[in-house]
């Protein structure tokens, strides 16, 4: 930087209107460079804030509130090919963007109306890049009495290019994420429905072989009765398992009954299979709504108790849903340990993940807090789309 600004002292591409004032250089500097940066200005007494500015990628310059250009460093001069004196003077949008009025959006417009520093990100039409257009004001006033402000213009196109391409891929990602998560859905359902109603079927009738059998069987072969009921019993557990299987991977009560009635169900589940005491209170009393929809609250809902199980150590649960004109509410609220902050924002908590993209992918939210020794609240809203 230092020996930059030395090589570029002497030189100066604006001419005598356009000229930059010599000034001495102040800036602020960390301590240990102080000595050097100090002995350098003393030693060059060349060294100017025109030296400076015109050291500068990007353009700056001084324009009245008019858009005239007062003064403009030599980025302005290099990059446009063009002499101070076809800059200086002229109509600042006409020299910069090829327009007769301000471009849209122009940040002096702004800041002269009294709103003071005005920064943009702007698109220009004649160039098609993006533009960081920045004015101060100076406090100053031209021999006219019209106010003075400091015009700073950078070519951010680079950056924007990458921040689009970055959302694009994020786009792209959720897109995926939300599709993979639609193909699980729909296979986790049709492995429950053929899991439940084949299974199921082939059990049944093999209860009603082994009950026929029991009841065939000659008195004296008491040995066989005692299998055969043996057996009886081992098919009521097969039974009673492909049943829990299937409502596991997706609970029919979802699709028949709607979204209050499954976590209604799902919040009884957790009661009698643990200590927590649960409850569950849904405005209007049922809720249905697009199957799409009622799957991801609900499996909002199971992460959240899930959590609340394994996580939390609380003794209650108290979950509510509601339906708003606009959107769904979801609260799971605990008086568990409460959450802490270095679990909310570790992108290793899969869980919390999940529930934030299956929120996003239908434009919704989900907000965690937690308060130490008071417990945890997850509140999810999502639009209801029209
Ligand atoms: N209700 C809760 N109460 C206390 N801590 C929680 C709760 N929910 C989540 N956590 C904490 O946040 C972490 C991340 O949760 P999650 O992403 O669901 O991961 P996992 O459940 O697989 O551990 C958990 O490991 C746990 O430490
Ligand atoms: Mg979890």
């Amino acid at each position: 930087m230092e020996n930059h600004l030395k090589t570029t002292s002497t030189k100066n591409s604006v001419d005598g209107n356009g000229a930059l004032a010599q000034q001495t250089v102040s800036c602020s500097v960390q301590p240990h460079q102080q000595s050097s940066a100090r002995e350098n200005a003393k030693s060059d007494p060349q060294l100017s804030m025109k030296d400076i500015l015109d050291s500068l990628p990007f353009y700056v310059m001084l324009i009245d509130e008019r858009h005239h250009i007062l003064q403009a460093n030599r980025a302005v001069t290099t990059q446009l090919a063009m002499n101070g004196k076809d800059i200086i003077g002229k109509y600042c949008p006409k020299v910069m963007h090829g327009l007769d009025g301000p471009i849209e959006l122009c940040p002096l417009e702004e800041a002269v109306k009294g709103r003071g520093l005005t920064e943009r990100e702007i698109l220009d039409p004649g160039s098609g890049r993006w533009i960081r257009s920045a004015v101060y004001p100076t406090g100053r006033t031209t021999q006219d009495g019209l106010r003075i402000f400091l015009h700073m213009i950078s070519d951010i196109s680079d950056r924007k290019r990458a921040e689009e391409q970055l959302t694009a891929s994020q786009h792209e990602l959720r897109e995926l994420s939300r599709h993979l998560e639609s193909v699980r859905e729909e296979e986790k359902t049709k492995l429950a429905r053929e899991i439940h109603d084949e299974l199921g079927q082939v059990l049944t009738a093999l209860k009603m072989d082994t009950a026929w059998i029991a009841a065939r069987l000659p008195a004296e072969l008491e040995s066989f009765a005692e299998k055969a009921k043996a057996m009886n019993h081992v098919v009521d557990q097969a039974i009673y398992t492909v049943k829990r299987i299937s409502t596991e991977l997706r609970p029919g009560v979802l699709d028949y009954l709607g979204l209050s009635a499954a976590i209604r169900w799902q919040t009884q589940e957790l009661e009698s299979h643990t200590p927590i005491r649960a409850s569950f209170e849904s405005s209007p009393e049922e809720i249905a709504m697009e199957q799409n929809l009622s799957t991801t609250v609900f499996r909002i809902c199971q992460e959240a108790l899930t959590n609340v199980v394994r996580h939390s150590g609380a003794t209650r649960v108290k979950v509510t849903l509601r339906k708003e004109p606009s959107r769904i509410v979801l609260s799971v609220s605990d008086n568990g340990e409460g959450i802490k902050e270095d679990q909310l924002s570790d992108p290793k908590s899969f869980g919390l993940v999940g529930m934030r993209e299956r929120a996003l992918s239908h434009g919704g939210t989900v907000k965690i807090t937690g308060i130490p020794g008071r417990g945890t609240t997850v509140s999810v809203s999502i639009p209801i789309p029209e």
